[in-house]
């Protein structure tokens, strides 16, 4: 927090700080655990670097770094989808501005680099580097996906093909990232490294799906965000396609949406049967991932806390 402070102190304003500092809940209004966010792709990282034998210690760059490229992403993406609530407060942009808003997710950003970099102190150069080509790919594989997100909302013919593509780039390339630099920084050879990435890229399909679900059926004092805006904003997300299949909910699609409308449209939704087939869908993407990780267990007790993590998150309501 102290290296926070310094790098992004602005001589005679600390603006920009305390713009990052809210953002992760650190300070201002409703700062505080719940505002700080799951935390769930640092702690996959550190679980996974101690269950491979190394020590999680190691691992607190690539950890801080994750966090930092997600939250980077959360500012960016609050603005792109025109959400006003984040964690139960007010978004970054809606707080100060739009512009200002945009540079503080770039500092956010910057800010992870320096935190990878630090690898090079407590790994050696071989990972240090391999880690810091592994944040960078899943940056752009991470907003090639948030590309489609956009580009989905005001597409006519969507289908569930992209729907993959899309999640697979905006959310599982990050997941998949964090599981994968826990492998890498514990040393394990780059077969059970990329098994890793295998394993994180499934939690991370699961992951979105019950997001997706949370996004249109879950209660917002639980999420922390408003959850009418993906039906607002016409997000492609899984339950929505699902539902083009049938012709009503296609017709209804077509009229326009509004907060007070938003949740007729949800319970359309779910009795199109949308909701019972998003939930299997999650549920099989968190099967393939805990398949995924018995492979993987080598007896060491922090495989039980990541079966837990894993099997934990298919129930989650925020
Ligand atoms: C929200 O991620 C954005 C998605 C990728 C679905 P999280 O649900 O991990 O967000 P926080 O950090 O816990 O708030
Ligand atoms: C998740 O975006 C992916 C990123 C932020 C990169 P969403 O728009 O689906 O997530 P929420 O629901 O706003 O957290
Ligand atoms: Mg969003
Ligand atoms: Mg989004």
């Amino acid at each position: 927090m102290q290296e926070i402070v310094a790098l992004t102190k602005i001589p005679g304003n600390n603006t920009l700080y305390q713009m990052l500092s809210y953002h992760l809940g650190w300070s201002g209004d409703g700062a505080g655990e719940s505002a700080q966010g799951k935390r769930i792709r640092p702690l996959l990282t550190l679980l996974i670097s101690a269950a491979v034998g190394g020590n999680w210690e190691s691992a607190l760059p690539a950890a801080a770094a994750v966090e930092l490229i997600h939250n980077f992403s959360l500012i960016h993406d609050d603005i792109e989808d025109n959400s006003s609530l984040r964690r139960g407060r007010q978004t970054l942009w809606v707080k100060h501005n739009l512009p200002i808003a945009l540079n503080a997710g770039d500092a956010m950003y910057s800010l992870a680099y320096i935190a990878i970099n630090k690898l090079s102190d407590t790994t050696n150069a071989h990972v240090a580097s391999a880690a810091q080509g592994i944040i960078s790919s899943t940056c752009l594989a991470l907003t090639k996906g948030q590309h489609l997100d956009i580009a989905l909302e005001t597409a006519q013919d969507a289908t569930i093909e992209d729907y993959w593509e899309m999640i697979t780039g905006k959310t599982a390339s990050l997941l998949a990232a964090s599981t994968q630099l826990g492998a890498l920084i514990g040393n394990s050879p780059v077969p059970i490294q990329n098994q890793f990435y295998q394993l994180g890229k499934n939690i991370g399909l699961a992951f979105q799906i019950q997001d997706d679900i949370l996004g249109i059926w879950g209660g917002s004092e639980q999420t922390g965000k408003s959850v009418t805006t993906d039906l607002i904003s016409r997000k492609k997300s899984l339950p929505i396609l699902y539902g083009f299949k049938n012709e009503n909910f296609k017709q209804l699609w077509l009229q326009p949406i509004t907060p007070d409308n938003a949740h007729n449209l949800a319970s359309a939704l779910k009795d199109n049967g949308s909701y019972d087939y998003a939930k299997v869908k999650a549920e099989e993407y968190t099967h393939l991932a805990l398949e995924d990780l018995q492979q993987l267990d080598n007896g060491s007790e922090y495989f039980t806390a990541l079966n837990t993590l894993i099997a934990t998150l298919i129930n989650r309501t925020n």
